[in-house]
């Protein structure tokens, strides 16, 4: 079949197009600062005590550069090194009229409420990691964040918690999961919480 001459060109205007227009969302910045778009967005409303000063002050601060991130995408012993991360960019972007950079109360509060509601990890060094039945879990589970404890979720949880994470994996251009592996991972995470 002959290519038509004229699709090249109009695939890569409406991909420069994708590229570069933010929806409303994104745009609205402060000072008409681009927003940044980060997999596992949350409401404000949505998050762990919603009205507690920690919670507003995370929805304040760390929704100006992208939206709102949920504290649930890291285990707790990820988040201080990505809050470092943050602060630095903070530093970079802070002269930005409009920016609002936390004080040093603030930023204690924000990483005390991160360590708080952080997804709970199992140690890198659980003897049930080196199980052969943990090998899906480990494959498919440990590529965002570290892994998460069985122990937190019930199985009927863990079942509609991967319906979430499956359609993460698809955001991220990640392998599809299929049913037998699935099964696997739910079988690992069920000898948890009963
Ligand atoms: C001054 C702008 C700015 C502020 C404020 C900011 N971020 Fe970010 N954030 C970025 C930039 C730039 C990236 C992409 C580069 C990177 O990952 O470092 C990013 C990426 C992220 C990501 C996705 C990358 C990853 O590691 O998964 C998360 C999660 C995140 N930020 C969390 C937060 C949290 C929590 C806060 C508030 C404490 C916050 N950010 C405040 C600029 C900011
Ligand atoms: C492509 C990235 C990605 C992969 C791979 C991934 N996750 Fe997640 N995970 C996320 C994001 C983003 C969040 C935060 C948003 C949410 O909860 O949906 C999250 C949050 C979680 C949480 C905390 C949420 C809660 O309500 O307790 C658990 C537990 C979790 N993931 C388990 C898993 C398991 C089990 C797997 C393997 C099947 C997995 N994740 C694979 C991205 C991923």
């Amino acid at each position: 079949m002959k290519r038509h001459p004229c699709r090249y060109p109009l695939f890569l205007l409406l991909a420069a197009l994708l590229l570069f227009s933010g929806t409303p969302a994104q745009a609205g910045g402060p000072g008409g600062l681009k927003k940044l778009v980060i997999l596992g967005g949350v409401d404000p409303r949505d998050l762990p005590e919603p009205d507690s000063i920690e919670a507003r002050l995370l929805a304040t601060y760390c929704s100006q550069c992208h939206n709102l991130p949920n504290p649930k995408m890291y285990s707790r012993a990820e988040w201080p090194e990505r809050f470092a991360r943050m602060m630095h960019h903070a530093d970079a972007m802070g002269k930005m009229p409009g920016f609002k950079a936390p004080t040093d109360d603030e930023k204690g509060r924000i990483s005390a409420y991160l360590q708080k509601y952080g997804m709970q990890s199992i140690a890198a060094d659980d003897p049930s990691l080196r199980d052969p039945d943990a090998f899906e879990f480990v494959w498919f589970c440990s590529s965002c964040h570290n892994l998460p404890d069985p122990a937190q979720h019930t199985p009927e949880e863990w079942d509609a918690l991967l319906d979430r994470m499956v359609e993460h994996r698809r955001a991220y251009a990640r392998p599809e999961m299929s049913l037998k592996e699935r099964m696997s991972i739910l079988k690992f995470l069920g000898k948890g919480k009963k």
